[in-house]
């Protein structure tokens, strides 16, 4: 089996390939509306540290199961500690992805159709049109949910043709592309007028807005934008050769995910202040900031407005992709692999059961609004559950089992891919995923749970 396994072609195409499974509309989306929901530079102080302290460590320790057991995450959990049992970890990585594939294939899907309004021209108007026209859209029943099925039907079309052609050359040319784009965009919105306020609510933290919650939002935030507790990461490093260097890959990648988050809420922010929008109002906020911002930081020249509208929503829609893929492989491979049937048929499995959801969560914003678990619609259930609970649950397991049911020298071997890299760096990892994340995760866990 092991033989018949792919493997990404260079060294540069594995840490784009997972970038490009981290960076997402975690990003662009997620992390604006998470940031202006949680009392702004506060909020992103919180989230570097957990990435530095918590996130780093434990994108190695995924990064190590997948290498070393070159498996799918079920198996590769299971065999890398002499106790089988810990496969349930993969396995319930696989249920949290697959639920994540659910809800961020809406998302995806209303990205999808914005990219089609902005070629059309529907998106012109003034703030209130822009506003309405999210809300008509989104609470739709039939077309969101088309939309959703439709970003899935993509994504099994790039899982069936296998990992080195489709996900590594897409995300060779498209990721740097979506950077620039983002960055040209920061210095539209930077011009708008009355845009400093914006860029200070994300510089300039007021400690007042700190909340205990804000912890919780941060850690689950930073889990959910560097794809870590998924057994994501598991899957993709079991795609990784011998040679790849697990703590400058993960250290990289966190750096661009980071880097695209905070240029996604400079771009955001300033916008939505220049023209009065509430940078709290949730996950509509790229929706209705962004073509207000498309048609008046241009509005001299409103081709161009238009084309670069056109330009942002179709990588933002291959942002979504490249995490969709991974989100959609994960499961994929464990199928194919623990049940021995053909890639496309496990691909099949996953594409229904996620559409399913996908469908449901679509129709619990609008068509069928009493589709709600916990006072929540089920799209914002989803997405809790996952992110504040079964994301940071999936990351202390794993750094569990590696700092306390695998033997050292695995890891040392891994960290320093057998004796040929420098193991100054392997104390500290070892210390940090035997007490540090563990007890962090834990803490803050109870602490949502009210047990503390
Ligand atoms: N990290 C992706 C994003 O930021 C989402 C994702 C989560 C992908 C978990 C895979 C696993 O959009």
């Amino acid at each position: 089996m092991k033989s018949q396994r792919g493997n990404f072609r260079s060294k540069f195409g594995v840490v784009l390939a997972t970038a490009g499974s981290a960076v997402g509309l975690g990003n662009v989306w997620r992390f604006p509306f998470m940031t202006g929901q949680n009392g702004g530079a506060v909020f992103i102080i919180v989230y570097i540290i957990c990435i530095l302290l918590l996130g780093i460590p434990g994108m190695v320790g995924e990064f190590i199961i997948g290498r070393h057991s070159q498996s799918n995450a079920a198996r590769a959990y299971a065999t890398i500690s002499r106790y089988r049992w810990w496969g349930f970890v993969g396995v319930l990585g696989i249920i949290t992805s697959s639920i994540i594939l659910g809800f961020y294939a809406v998302v995806a899907g209303w990205c999808l159709h914005y990219l089609g309004a902005s070629a059309i021209g529907h998106l012109q108007g003034d703030s209130t049109y822009v506003t309405s026209y999210f809300q008509q859209h989104s609470t739709n029943v039939v077309k969101p949910a088309f939309m959703a099925v439709v970003f899935i039907g993509i994504t099994h079309f790039v899982i069936v043709r296998g990992v080195e052609s489709g996900i590594e050359r897409a995300s060779k040319v498209l990721m740097p592309l979506l950077f620039i784009l983002l960055l040209v965009l920061v210095g539209a919105a930077c011009s708008l007028p009355g845009a400093m306020q914006g860029v200070e609510f994300l510089l300039k933290p007021d400690f007042s807005k700190f909340t205990s919650n804000v912890f919780l939002e941060a850690l689950g935030q930073a889990f959910f934008s560097l794809s870590l507790g998924t057994a994501c990461l598991c899957t993709y490093a079991s795609y990784f050769s011998r040679d790849t260097n697990l703590m400058r890959s993960a250290s990289q990648i966190a750096l661009v995910d980071c880097l695209t988050a905070v240029l996604a809420g400079l771009m955001i922010f300033p916008a939505a202040f220049s023209v009065g929008i509430q940078p709290d109002s949730g996950p509509s906020l790229i929706f209705i900031t962004l073509p207000t911002v498309f048609q008046q930081a241009f509005a001299a020249m409103p081709i161009v407005g238009q084309v670069i509208s056109i330009m942002f929503y179709a990588l933002l829609v291959f942002a979504a992709l490249t995490s969709t893929i991974s989100l959609h492989e994960i499961g994929t491979a464990f199928f194919h692999e623990e049940f021995h049937i053909k890639r496309s048929y496990a691909a099949w499995i996953i594409t229904v059961l996620c559409s399913s959801l996908a469908i449901a969560c679509s129709l619990s914003v609008g068509g069928a609004a009493h589709l709600q678990v916990m006072g929540m619609s089920l799209m914002n259930f989803c997405d809790f559950l996952t992110a504040q609970i079964m994301l940071p649950l999936g990351a202390m397991l794993t750094c569990v089992l590696l700092g306390w049911f695998v033997k050292t020298k695995i890891i040392r071997n891994e960290i320093t891919n057998w004796g040929t890299l420098r193991g100054s760096l392997y104390r500290s990892f070892l210390f940090n995923v035997r007490y540090v994340v563990p007890i962090c995760i834990l803490l803050i866990l109870m602490h949502q749970l009210g047990v503390i």
